[in-house]
């Protein structure tokens, strides 16, 4: 097979995929939550913007602790989300349309109310129920101290310690995230066995691929010692329950069965790891894609980020993978607010690593520094991911009431850590308030009535009034989606960077492409024809904080 023919290659090599947060993208039966069908009628909206791919968050049955991300039923749909039928056609709808379609897969843990769950809590210590989660005995006298001392992601210790059958305090299990997120025991073959069950439900049903959640979880080092040191994901430190060996063998066998079906099945893996150790992920017997995070973890500072670029990349495609690019997600602040105020992606625990000083914020620095990255991101090789309303420039909603937070990691840190509800608000899809700007068929719904209020300013974003303005983020969208389809030398291949000065990122594609992004001050255009640029440019000067696409011959 060809590498260097992109029709030739796999789809995962190239594409730029969308992901939609299913609760927050469009909302069908007027209840304040997104659904299925919403995202069925918004599908010509997709098709227009021109990403190749769709990643939908946990569709599963869940009580929503964490959104979805506690699941209750690994093989039907939320029914607040709509039905397995609905979720069908919304896949073959999508395939019609040339989209290719991934959900979000959760083995890490399951939901507290998962039927497995319960059923171990009815059940003895040591017998099989029990064994497919994390349950051992505590410290102590009478087995009052956890185990060990894991913390949980989301604040607190990460064992939480059960009353028998009997009415006596009893043994302890793992949750590495909420308390409601019980760990499956990966060493038991009954869970193994549970999972590739799961993959083949789903891909029987046409799914083209998985977003693996915490795949970089699931094996625990033997014996669970304590740990020395609380994670910092992103570096080379060891964790006992993270980044083990052990994971690998998984996706090994998971590789297998997606090559067990045509059209070039796929996992995409959140591996919060380090740069040496994120290439593992990706080897040729193992998954598709792995985010790289470090790209997401940048500041905006050209330093920074030529580094993480470097070195990700290099790192990255030693196997002969792809990099997969990517800025946001459901899980970070938005990057016109990162971007603006300094900040880091990841690592994030307090109100101002989350959102900066919020009386500092400069919306319209924040854009155009958001869009300028963009025009980067979708000019470096290899496949990216978009998450719902970067293509409007959404900000962060940083001022949701207190009493209206929801994220688990609200509580869990002891009400200091605001949590992800910031990027989670539902789109504007109109500009006036009515049905929650659009985002809901309900039109008595207003700003505050959908699952997480909107701010005052959201309708001013609106994808109807973006579309009508030729110098919308949505319409840079647009045209960079289509330059990026008809340039053959975007997408997966080689790059070589341009030295341009030191406040300048600049970098030639294959086929006489190059993209240039300004971090210092103004300095001429470039030499070569302007295919595409992050903001106006006036009299041949490329400003500060923006990103240029040339053809230079
Ligand atoms: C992943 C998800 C995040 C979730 C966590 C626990 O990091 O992206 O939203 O809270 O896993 O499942």
């Amino acid at each position: 097979m060809s590498l260097t023919v992109r029709s030739e290659r796999p789809w995962w090599r190239d594409a730029v995929t969308y992901q939609i947060y299913i609760r927050s993208f469009a909302d069908s039966n007027g209840d304040g939550k997104g659904d299925v069908e919403g995202i069925r009628s918004r599908l010509p909206y997709l098709k227009t913007l021109g990403v190749d791919a769709l990643w939908i968050t946990p569709w599963y049955p869940s009580p929503q602790m964490d959104h979805g991300y506690d699941v209750a039923d690994y093989m039907d749909i939320e029914p607040d989300y709509g039905t397995l039928d609905e979720a069908k056609r919304l896949i073959d709808e999508a395939h019609a349309l040339g989209i290719k379609f991934i959900i979000d897969i959760v083995p890490n843990h399951s939901s507290d109310k998962h039927k497995w769950f319960q059923e171990a809590l009815k059940a003895a210590p040591g017998s099989p129920e029990r064994e497919r989660y994390v349950f051992r005995d505590g410290k102590g006298k009478d087995g009052e101290l956890p185990p060990n001392n894991w913390q949980a992601i989301f604040g607190g210790p990460a064992w939480e310690r059960i009353t028998e059958a009997d009415g006596t305090l009893g043994q302890w299990y793992l949750h590495l995230f909420a308390v409601e997120q019980p760990d499956f025991n990966w060493d038991n073959p009954v869970v193994r066995e549970h999972f590739e069950e799961v993959l083949h439900f789903w891909l029987k049903l046409g799914v083209d691929g998985f977003r693996i959640d915490v795949a970089h979880g699931m094996i625990k080092e033997p014996g669970l010692p304590d740990e020395l040191k609380g994670a910092d994901l992103l570096t080379a430190q060891k964790s006992p329950y993270f980044d083990q060996e052990g994971v690998h063998e998984i996706y090994r066998a998971w590789r297998k069965i997606f090559d067990s079906y045509p059209g070039n099945r796929m996992g995409v893996a959140e591996a919060w790891v380090s740069k040496e150790s994120l290439p593992k992920y990706i080897r040729p017997d193992e998954l598709a894609n792995s985010f790289n995070f470090h790209f997401l973890d940048s500041k905006w500072d050209v330093k920074e980020l030529k580094k993480n670029i470097k070195e990700s990349f290099e790192l990255l495609t030693t196997t002969g993978a792809p990099a997969s690019w990517v800025l946001e997600n459901h899980d970070v602040t938005r990057s016109v607010n990162r971007f603006d105020q300094g900040l880091k992606g990841g690592g994030v625990d307090s109100p101002l690593k989350r959102f900066g000083d919020t009386s500092k914020f400069d919306i319209k620095r924040g854009t155009k520094r958001a869009r300028a990255a963009s025009l980067l991101m979708l000019a470096l090789p290899g496949g990216a991911y978009i998450y719902q309303g970067e293509e409007l420039a959404l900000p962060e909603a940083t001022g949701i009431p207190k009493d209206r937070l929801t994220d688990p990691r609200w509580k869990l840190s002891g009400y200091t850590d605001p949590g992800r509800d910031g990027c989670r608000v539902p789109l504007p899809w109109k500009a006036d308030v009515a049905g929650s700007y659009g985002f809901s068929g309900n039109p008595k719904l207003g700003d505050s009535d959908s699952w997480l209020p909107q701010p005052k300013h959201w309708g001013t974003l609106a994808v109807e009034l973006q579309e009508k303005d030729p110098e919308s983020t949505l319409n840079l969208y647009r045209a960079a989606l289509d330059i990026r389809h008809k340039e053959a030398g975007l997408g997966d291949g080689t790059m070589e960077w341009i030295e341009a000065g030191k406040d300048v990122l600049a970098f030639t594609r294959p086929g006489g492409f190059a993209c240039y992004v300004n971090f210092g001050k103004a300095i001429s255009v470039p030499a070569g024809e302007i295919l595409l640029a992050s903001n106006p440019i006036q009299s041949d000067v490329l400003e500060t904080d923006t990103a240029i696409w040339i053809r230079t011959k």
